[in-house]
């Protein structure tokens, strides 16, 4: 028993700091030491880089840090769809279902203002925000910022396109024989209206809030412990 005891003296008894606990080894108190400010870690300066800022001698630019290949549009395509179309929508209108229950309108990638900004405008308003929009700097890394503005730019030249902007040699279908093609009604190409049973919260954007007159089921005569069932459908409702 003694000799156990004995073997103790180790490393655990030698004098040493405890994260977040005061001391008197350095004149402000502070054991955990404050980074010396304006240092960078080898390899990390970003601020002066076009990929890390969007910005040439702190400009805008109309030019892609790296090729836009289709594999940079289809990632770019992925990243929007995730990150922006809940506001900005997928055809990128600014009229996401965000927007359509309340939140300010998003930018329009179409309208002449967007059109007109530099490719880097993209890159830089997801890094820094803008006005109501949250920056997407931590949630989306710059290789994908910049794969995202490159699709913004695929979205906007989709929206206008003529058979001159395809490579020579592709088949270009027009959508209604497309619709027809796979068995469906031409009615299929055009613009799908809302059910009516959609909520919204902006009398701008849709029908005037108007949710369906649907009885909210009372706990009637519900004790505690009590789980209360779901309201019968009626047969023949469709959802
Ligand atoms: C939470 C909703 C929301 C999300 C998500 C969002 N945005 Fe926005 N965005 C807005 C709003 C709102 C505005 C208009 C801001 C204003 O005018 O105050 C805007 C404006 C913009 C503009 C226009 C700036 C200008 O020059 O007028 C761009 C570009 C933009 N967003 C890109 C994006 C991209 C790219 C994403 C995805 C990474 C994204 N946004 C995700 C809400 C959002």
């Amino acid at each position: 028993m003694l000799l156990a005891a004995g073997c103790r003296q180790d490393m655990q008894n030698q004098p040493r700091m405890f994260p977040q606990r005061g001391t008197t080894l350095f004149a402000d108190g502070r054991s955990v030491r404050p980074q010396v400010e304006h240092t960078v870690a080898r390899g990390q300066l970003y601020e002066s880089d076009y990929f890390y800022t969007g910005l040439m001698n702190g400009k805008e630019a109309d030019v892609m840090p790296f090729p836009a290949t289709m594999q940079v549009l289809d990632r770019g395509q992925e990243r929007f769809n995730v990150y922006c179309t809940p506001c900005h929508s997928r055809v990128g209108n600014g009229a996401g279902m965000i927007v359509e229950r309340g939140y300010k309108p998003a930018g329009n990638f179409h309208d002449p203002k967007r059109l007109a900004e530099p490719l880097s405008h993209y890159f830089y308003v997801m890094t820094n925000g803008y006005g109501a929009m949250p920056d997407y700097r931590a949630q989306i890394a710059p290789a994908d910022r910049w794969a995202i503005a490159a699709y913004i730019r695929a979205l906007q030249l989709s929206q206008n396109a003529t058979l001159a902007d395809v490579p020579a040699g592709t088949q270009v279908q027009n959508l209604t024989d497309v619709a027809q093609g796979l068995g469906e009604p031409a009615s299929y190409a055009g613009p799908w209206p809302m059910p009516a049973t959609a909520v919204y919260g902006q009398k701008t954007i849709g029908i005037v809030a108007g949710a369906p007159a649907e009885p909210v089921p009372q706990p009637a005569g519900k004790t505690k412990g009590e789980t209360m069932q779901p309201p019968a459908r009626p047969s023949g409702a469709h959802k």
